[in-house]
């Protein structure tokens, strides 16, 4: 269907290149999450306004879709690509058509694993990430202070925990940085994981699935308190596995008069931002998309320009083949105190999208 770009196709760019001759290829993993939604449109957005030509495309979740648009993106001629994979591990066929092209390759914020042919990483402190969930959770139930002070709260609590998906390399960072901050509290008592699942293995779920997540609360409703006991607290790695989680825990009758478990978040997606404002989810962690855009166009302006990105840290992302040299930015987490200070002010959403201020519907 298209044209191929000609001149500049597969080079990577020549620093003589003007950007209405190169074409960047943006690959985004689904339309389901408002965060890759708002990712791709960042990125087209501020690649087009410095003339260069995006070819965005979304790939349903689906990993043979995925493969095939990056396909498509280097017979087309990008001269970059910027990636957020599905699976971490299944792009190794296409980087290596990427590289003998010499079409650079920008994993976006999902490190892609087990190919030399990755090379930039831009993302957030995916382990950092995990830890503020975690201190979310200590927080919520009283156990710690925002400011990391002991709180007044000594348990014990029930908390069962949630990871992504296990394809996804952020799903690893994000539950070791939670479990390296919550051990030391389920070793002394004050946290007990009722189920007894406590391995990523038992407790991540497929391709992020809100479903997944409502029907694993479920059973474990059934399974582990059919006996009176309550689930106080519950670690969840992103919005849409919260919001299944508090679908489950509504249906079972938490909620209202009966305070509803603690539940984390990540990405401040707008319907969690309102259960937030309305008490019913804990809290989220922001990650602001349109810095993490940026970052991917500074890179991919570099390499078009014949030069290396600069990182900020060289040490932490191993993809299995090599060190891959990233670009990492900090998160915020975000109570409902927080809303108003750190995503309406910040011009992030409108007081009016995310139902601050205005009477509950
Ligand atoms: C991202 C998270 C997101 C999750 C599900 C992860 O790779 O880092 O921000 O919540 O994928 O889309």
């Amino acid at each position: 269907m298209a044209a191929c770009s000609g001149e500049g196709a597969g080079s990577g760019g020549n620093s003589g290149d003007k950007p209405a001759d190169l074409t960047i290829g943006v690959s985004m993993p689904t339309q389901t999450s408002e965060r890759w939604i708002a990712d791709g449109n960042s990125v087209k957005e501020k690649l087009e306004a410095k003339g260069y030509k995006v070819d965005l495309q979304y790939a349903g979740d689906d990993i043979p879709t995925q493969s095939q648009q990056i396909d498509q993106m280097i017979t087309r001629g990008a001269d970059v690509l910027i990636i957020a994979a599905i699976d971490g591990t299944a792009l190794s066929g296409q980087l290596q058509a990427a590289a003998e092209a010499k079409i650079p390759v920008i994993a976006y914020d999902r490190l892609i694993r087990d190919s030399p042919n990755v090379d930039f990483y831009v993302s957030f402190d995916n382990y950092k990430v995990g830890v503020a969930q975690a201190s979310a959770l200590l927080v919520g139930l009283g156990v710690q202070n925002k400011d990391g002070s002991k709180g007044s709260a000594s348990g014990p609590f029930n908390i069962e925990l949630f990871a992504g998906s296990l394809d996804d390399n952020n799903a690893h960072f994000f539950f070791n940085g939670a479990m390296d901050t919550l051990k030391p509290f389920i070793d002394d008592g004050t946290l007990k994981v009722k189920s007894g699942q406590t391995k990523i293995e038992q407790v991540a779920i497929l391709r992020w699935q809100q479903e997944g997540a409502q029907k694993r609360m479920e059973d474990l409703l059934t399974s582990s308190y059919n006996d009176g006991t309550k689930v106080d607290g519950v670690l969840s790695p992103y919005d849409g596995l919260s919001r299944g989680i508090i679908t489950a825990l509504q249906n079972a009758g938490y909620g209202g008069a009966n305070k509803i478990s603690v539940v984390t978040g990540q990405d401040a997606e707008i319907a969690s931002v309102k259960l937030i404002n309305d008490g019913v989810q804990n809290s989220t962690i922001f990650k602001d998309t349109r810095l993490l855009a940026e970052q991917a166009v500074v890179a991919a302006e570099a390499f078009l320009q014949d030069k290396t990105p600069e990182a900020n840290d060289t040490n932490t992302y191993n993809n299995g083949v090599k060190v891959v040299p990233s670009y990492l930015l900090p998160v915020q987490t975000v109570y409902k105190d927080e809303i108003k200070p750190v995503l309406i002010d910040s011009g992030y959403y409108t007081a009016e999208e995310v139902a601050v201020g205005q009477a509950k519907g």
